[in-house]
């Protein structure tokens, strides 16, 4: 994932590079330029039974979205695609027609005209849940901690590897921080 962002990035860095060289809004005139549509979105599997939730953003906060809506296509259940639903100004859907294999192909759109497009795998952007039911225990024969945590993707079937990092501190010596 972080290799797909730093891909996507690069080119995002790109597309800009050329709008610039090609004369593009060079006199600082941004006015007249075509809105940054570009957005984020994450998922959360198995939110409330096998429902998934899926979530997205524009990355920028001054889009006007009023008429604008999202679209989700491809790597769908029994539907070809899917219209996000809306509150405030973040896009959702929430069901459970994601196939959860391959690519999903997400778009802006201002009626039937399509602003832009990406195309994202939806188990590839889930959006990790805190651990609960952290504990612990200091073994004195060994001289270390033993350190257990649960974590609701314990009971998914779709996340398979997950890092945590963990930092901690002596309750007294708040800046002693230990890896
Ligand atoms: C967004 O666009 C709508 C319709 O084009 C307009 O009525 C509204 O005032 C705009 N909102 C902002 C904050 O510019
Ligand atoms: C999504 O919404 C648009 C505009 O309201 C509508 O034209 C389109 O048929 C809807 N698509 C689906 C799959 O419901
Ligand atoms: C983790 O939490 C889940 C849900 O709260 C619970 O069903 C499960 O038994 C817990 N697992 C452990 C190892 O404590």
């Amino acid at each position: 994932m972080t290799i797909l962002g730093t891909a996507l990035g690069i080119v995002f860095c790109l597309l800009r590079a050329v709008s610039g060289e090609s004369g593009y809004a060079q006199n600082g005139d941004l006015e007249d330029a075509e809105p940054d549509y570009s957005f984020s979105c994450y998922s959360q599997l198995e939110v409330s039974g096998s429902q998934h939730l899926l979530r997205c953003a524009f990355e920028d906060p001054d889009v006007n979205s009023t008429h604008l809506r999202f679209e989700i296509c491809e790597g769908l259940l029994d539907i070809k695609c899917l219209n996000f639903s809306k509150l405030q100004e973040i896009y959702f859907i929430k069901t459970n027609k994601f196939l959860l294999i391959g690519d999903s192909k997400i778009c802006v759109k201002l009626g039937q005209r399509i602003l832009t497009c990406r195309k994202m795998n939806i188990v590839h952007i889930v959006k990790p849940e805190a651990p609960f039911d952290i504990r612990v225990i200091y073994r004195e024969e060994a001289n270390d901690f033993v350190v257990t945590f649960n974590t609701s993707h314990l009971q998914k079937k779709y996340v398979k590897n997950l890092i945590h990092d963990v930092a901690y501190h002596q309750e007294k010596h708040e800046d002693d921080w230990m890896d």
